[in-house]
């Protein structure tokens, strides 16, 4: 069994094929979506949103990243796997965000990285992809500035922000990426920037003419109770399911019904006879 690799989901768009990516932060997850046959993973810096609790995904650390990126990336064969690069890792310099490119690869296993941000970190994204690192863009709302931006807000219904998307989606695809997501888009928008590229163009929150969309695995699931974005869809209700089964459980546990003789385990009776004797000895 081997990896897909970026050059086959390139061929992906090439051939009119929508390309699926879904977000997995642990074995369960990354197990569920390759058994489901997802070709590409993203470990997203939503983790930090839904596994970690926090309100945003700026408090995610790249040892964090690295420590989710190798757990997927050990649990899968076949999945191409895309690390997110965290808050700040393309800000400070480009050999920064090279080492930290790097390690995110060595140390988490991932084929490639997920980098926010568009014209002004072209120049970023060339160096890592002439390093050898294949890089995913990520423009329109990029959640790691979400209080530049005021909120989770739609961007580029505006004809000048608009331009400035095309911009950007021309400068990360003239850099070197191999793919870019783009999200909450306007539809039309999102449709006119993936037909002036020759790389895929990922959707979230970006309507049904993107090469591909990208969900994270908590909403899709129903796992993540906090809010439900818009742009996602609930394909079933598994945290309902996990609540009740947890309540059935410790009714269960109250009640004397669980465990069971099924769930137990037996030892010899002249064992536990000699076991009792020796209690009673040493009591005297
Ligand atoms: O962090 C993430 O999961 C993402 C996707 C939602 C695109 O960036």
């Amino acid at each position: 069994m081997t990896r897909k690799t970026i050059l086959d989901i390139q061929k992906m768009k090439a051939q009119g094929e929508k390309i699926v990516l879904l977000t997995a932060y642990d074995a369960t997850s990354a197990r569920v979506a390759e058994a489901a046959e997802i070709p590409v993973i993203l470990v997203g810096d939503t983790l930090g949103m839904v596994i970690q609790g926090h309100s945003s995904t700026i408090p995610v650390t790249l040892d964090q990243m690295i420590y989710h990126c190798a757990i997927v990336a050990r649990v899968t064969q076949t999945s191409l796997i895309v690390g997110d690069m965290p808050f700040m890792t393309a800000s400070i310099s480009a050999e920064d965000t090279l080492r930290q490119a790097a390690r995110l690869m060595q140390e988490g296993g991932v084929t490639a990285v997920k980098l926010e941000g568009g014209e002004p970190v072209a120049p970023i994204i060339k160096r890592l992809t002439q390093a050898g690192i294949p890089v995913m863009a990520h423009i329109g709302l990029t959640p790691q500035s979400v209080n530049q931006f005021g909120g989770f807000k739609v961007q580029g219904r505006q004809l000048e922000d608009a331009r400035q998307l095309v911009r950007d989606a021309e400068a990360v695809q003239a850099a070197g990426a191999f793919a870019v997501v783009l999200e909450l888009v306007p539809a039309p928008l999102a449709g006119l920037i993936t037909q002036r590229l020759s790389i895929p163009t990922i959707g979230i929150g970006a309507g049904p003419d993107c090469d591909g969309q990208v969900q994270v695995f908590h909403d899709i699931l129903g796992l993540f109770d906090q809010f439900l974005p818009r742009h996602a869809k609930r394909y079933a209700e598994i945290g309902e399911a996990m609540r009740a089964a947890a309540v059935q459980y410790r009714q269960d546990v109250q009640a004397g019904v669980f465990p069971t003789a099924e769930q137990a385990f037996s030892m010899s009776e002249q064992v536990l006879r000699h076991l009792k004797e020796a209690l009673d000895h040493a009591n005297r």
